[in-house]
């Protein structure tokens, strides 16, 4: 059966690489929606365009086209981004292009068009709110912000991207504050998500937990 799976929650909650390993689990396409704001970011910091200038960004939509693997990387026109979207100044830029109106709608209907008619885990802020309301299962991620500083910091020395745990801790605060009290989509849970606390489960814990959830809901 083709159904759906939402995956929400606040930055470093680990939500891309729980979808990833779900995915691989039950034979479903992981779509990273961060990894989509991350690449408009980018096209912006590549092409001169301030990402705090809400016209500028919002008029190159049209010169933009993104797509994502099955192997989880990021394509920008072409291009393949997977690691510049994860660059500390990509990081710092992206609250500010993914409040912009514009930018949403433009990928809120990719990420539509990239579901229709297959089982995908969609990971993002607004999956089970906004863009996949009907999703068969909605899971919202938690954690405190410091166990997330933790792991993004952890993260950063293993891929040899250079912070301290304070540039983390700092960067996650931020991010909170704005995705939580921006106008369009603010990051809360649907309704009907069931909130899972991962702060002190390991990641093949959060999948288990994860795949337990989809079992319950759905027949497969
Ligand atoms: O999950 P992430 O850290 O890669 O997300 C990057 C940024 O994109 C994050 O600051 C919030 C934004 N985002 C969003 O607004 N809506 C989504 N569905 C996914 C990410």
């Amino acid at each position: 059966m083709v159904y759906t799976v939402a995956i929400d929650g606040p930055s470093g909650s680990g939500k891309s690489t729980i979808a990833s390993k779900l995915a691989a689990r039950l034979g479903l396409v992981h779509i990273d929606t961060g990894a989509m704001y991350r690449a408009v970011t980018v096209y912006a910091l590549e092409n001169n365009i301030d990402p705090k200038n809400e016209e500028a960004v919002s008029a190159s939509l049209k010169d933009i086209d993104i797509t994502q693997t099955p192997d989880g990387r990021t394509f920008l026109n072409g291009k393949d981004v997977s690691k510049d979207i994860r660059t500390t100044l990509a990081s710092s830029n992206v609250s500010y292009v993914s409040i912009y109106k514009d930018v949403r709608a433009f990928l809120v209907e990719l990420q539509r068009k990239m579901a229709k008619s297959i089982s995908v885990v969609m990971d993002g802020r607004d999956i089970g709110t906004v863009v996949l309301p009907e999703a068969n299962v909605k899971i919202y991620q938690v954690a405190s912000v410091e166990k997330r500083a933790e792991r993004r910091y952890k993260e950063n020395q293993e891929k040899g991207i250079p912070c301290t745990y304070e540039d983390c801790l700092e960067n996650l605060k931020k991010r909170d504050y704005i995705d939580s009290h921006r106008e369009v989509s603010p990051l809360r849970p649907a309704d009907d998500a069931i909130i899972l606390d991962t702060s002190d489960l390991s990641i093949d814990e959060v999948v288990d937990e994860c795949e337990k959830i989809i079992r319950n809901k759905v027949n497969i």
